[in-house]
């Protein structure tokens, strides 16, 4: 399988619910930055993870990739859905504000749904993931679609095949997403916050498959709450204005910044400019949208 990284057009953030979550109305864009992952039969379930930032992420049933496949198998209970050794190579960095976590899970889920012939719909799977992640469900699917709830209702967003480009600047460091919703709870403390709504603008200029608009059109709530705990990456954002970046904003709940440029070539050249000033640890350029978990050889 390969399954994309995410970056959020919008995320507007509602009050803080009585189950710890928060309601969110975004627009999530999976872009060409992909993990790979693998299943297949074993004696007992258990995960191998290699490459970027493998480390950090958890090896036992804390794995998300681990707890997609436990979920699944409760779900289709009286299917053949035997234990599995999963795989995963990881190319999205940990902790980035990319859902690479997310992906892992989702990847499983589609990966074990062929490998069992348990035959759930897209649809099923998303609903699956939800339990796992607010950001599974979007991996399933891909493309650019709107999330509500946690993020977990899906819709894709119609609108034209338009390819964008991007440039990820990755920090040298992590942000727990948790953290920083707490800490745009305190920056809220005193304001009585809104229910979140679509952004007419950015959904017409997606649309209008206008870059330009795109860029100007690109928000994070969460933003502000990043820059407090992680303020470096004040330095990033604005070198990628400075630079000529269409929009330019922090990637989720961070710390990975997302630069849009207006061609492929400008891209490159952003990344090369980016990756000279020392503001961030390394940069990579990526296009979206892609489709989500895909089945990638057999
Ligand atoms: O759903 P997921 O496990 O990815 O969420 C991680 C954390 O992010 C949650 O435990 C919660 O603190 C925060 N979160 C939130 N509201 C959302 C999504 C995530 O507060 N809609």
């Amino acid at each position: 399988m390969r399954v994309p990284a995410k970056i959020n057009l919008q995320l507007a953030v509602g009050p803080r619910r009585a189950d710890g979550y928060h309601d969110l109305v975004t627009v999530f864009h999976a872009l060409s930055l992909f993990d790979e992952i693998s299943v297949a039969p074993a004696a007992a379930d258990r995960v191998t993870v290699t490459g970027e930032g493998a480390t950090s992420v958890p090896a036992d049933g804390d794995n998300l990739a681990l707890r997609a496949v436990a979920a699944l198998r409760a779900a289709v209970e009286d299917a053949e859905a035997g234990p599995v050794h999963v795989t995963i190579a990881k190319r999205i960095p940990v902790a980035a504000g990319l859902a690479g976590g997310s992906a892992d899970a989702a990847a499983a889920l589609v990966a074990c749904n062929e490998l069992w012939g348990t035959g759930l719909s897209q649809q099923e799977l998303c609903a699956v993931g939800a339990e796992i992640g607010s950001d599974v469900a979007f991996a399933v699917l891909g493309g650019t679609a709107v999330g509500r709830g946690r993020g977990e209702r899906l819709s894709p967003a119609l609108v034209p095949a338009n390819q964008y480009h991007w440039v990820l600047a990755f920090a040298d460091g992590h942000l727990s997403t948790p953290e920083v919703y707490a800490a745009l709870d305190r920056l809220r403390a005193d304001q009585a916050v809104a229910s979140p709504d679509l952004d007419a603008e950015l959904m017409g200029a997606l649309r209008a498959g206008d870059p330009g608009r795109v860029g100007r059109a690109l928000s994070n709530d969460l933003q502000p709450a990043a820059l407090a705990l992680f303020p470096a990456l004040r330095k990033t954002l604005t070198a990628g204005r400075e630079f000529g970046a269409l929009g330019a904003l922090v990637s989720g709940s961070g710390p990975t910044c997302a630069f849009l440029a207006r061609s492929a070539q400008r891209a490159l050249d952003l990344a090369v400019s980016l990756s000279g000033t020392g503001v961030c640890r390394s940069v990579l350029t990526a296009s979206g949208p892609v489709p989500g978990a895909t089945i990638s050889s057999r």
